[in-house]
């Protein structure tokens, strides 16, 4: 995933790839476009200085960073009514093209149930971040103990039993081994619901500090 602080790092790796032999068409390369630069006559512009930083001809992935965009003029950090509000809804009511990913933070402690099921009726496919956020629940501490899985294996697992791709971040510790055994053994179905019960339910990410202003509506 390429982003602001990374584009051009991510496209120096990606050429050493290619140049190593690896095909293009073999890779999934994502970036997305900041909310300062979502305004019609933007897009266009701030997508081709994404590829240039990327050094790349295409994306496979084009996301919304985040699901509002910042007034004309505002600058940061914007005031309460620089926020503009872009929903769901809204976008597929006029969207000549459908979105085919719908990226939002997801886990046990946030399930998005809501978003998630708007999703799958549009045929949206569904892409979790902060995927391991939950991992000290114990909820899922007691299921990974049962399991005899890590609590990150449980969570990643989860995700996937849901239908959705979930983003993990490379890791400080060693653990990002463990991700990648998430799929010869399943959560049994009264394991899952159990993870897909959990009472209390809070976004961790609400990007307050980048945004002064309260920009959810506390629902999902
Ligand atoms: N669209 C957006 O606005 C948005 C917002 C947030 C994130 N993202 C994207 O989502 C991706 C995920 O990032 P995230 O920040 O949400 O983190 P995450 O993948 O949920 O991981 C959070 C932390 O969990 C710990 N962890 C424990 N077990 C792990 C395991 N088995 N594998 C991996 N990590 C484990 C790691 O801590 P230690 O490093 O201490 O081990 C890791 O830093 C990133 O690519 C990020 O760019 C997007």
């Amino acid at each position: 995933m390429a982003t602001n602080q990374n584009r051009w790092e991510v496209g120096e790796g990606v050429k050493a790839a290619i140049h190593a032999g690896i095909g293009r068409e073999h890779l999934f390369i994502t970036s997305k476009i900041w909310c300062t630069d979502l305004v019609a006559e933007r897009v266009g512009p701030a997508f081709l200085r994404t590829l240039e930083e990327l050094q790349l001809e295409y994306l496979d992935l084009y996301l919304i960073h985040w699901p509002f965009r910042l007034r004309e003029g505002a600058s940061r950090p914007p005031r309460g009514d620089d926020v503009m509000e872009l929903d769901m809804e809204g976008l597929l009511s006029f969207a000549k093209i459908k979105p085919s990913v719908c990226e939002m933070e997801m886990h046990p402690g946030w399930r998005n149930d809501n978003m998630l099921e708007a999703c799958k009726k549009n045929d949206i496919h569904v892409m979790a971040y902060a995927p391991m956020e939950g991992e000290q629940d114990p909820v899922v501490d007691r299921l990974a103990k049962k399991l005899n899985k890590s609590p990150g294996q449980v969570l990643a697992k989860w995700a996937i039993q849901r239908g959705t791709t979930s983003i993990i971040i490379i890791p400080k510790s060693d653990t990002i081994h463990e991700n990648f055994h998430v799929f010869e053994w399943e959560i049994p179905s009264e394991d899952f619901q159990a993870l897909s019960t959990i009472h209390h339910q809070k976004r961790v990410l609400d990007g307050e500090d980048l945004f002064v202003a309260d920009v959810w509506d506390h629902e999902d």
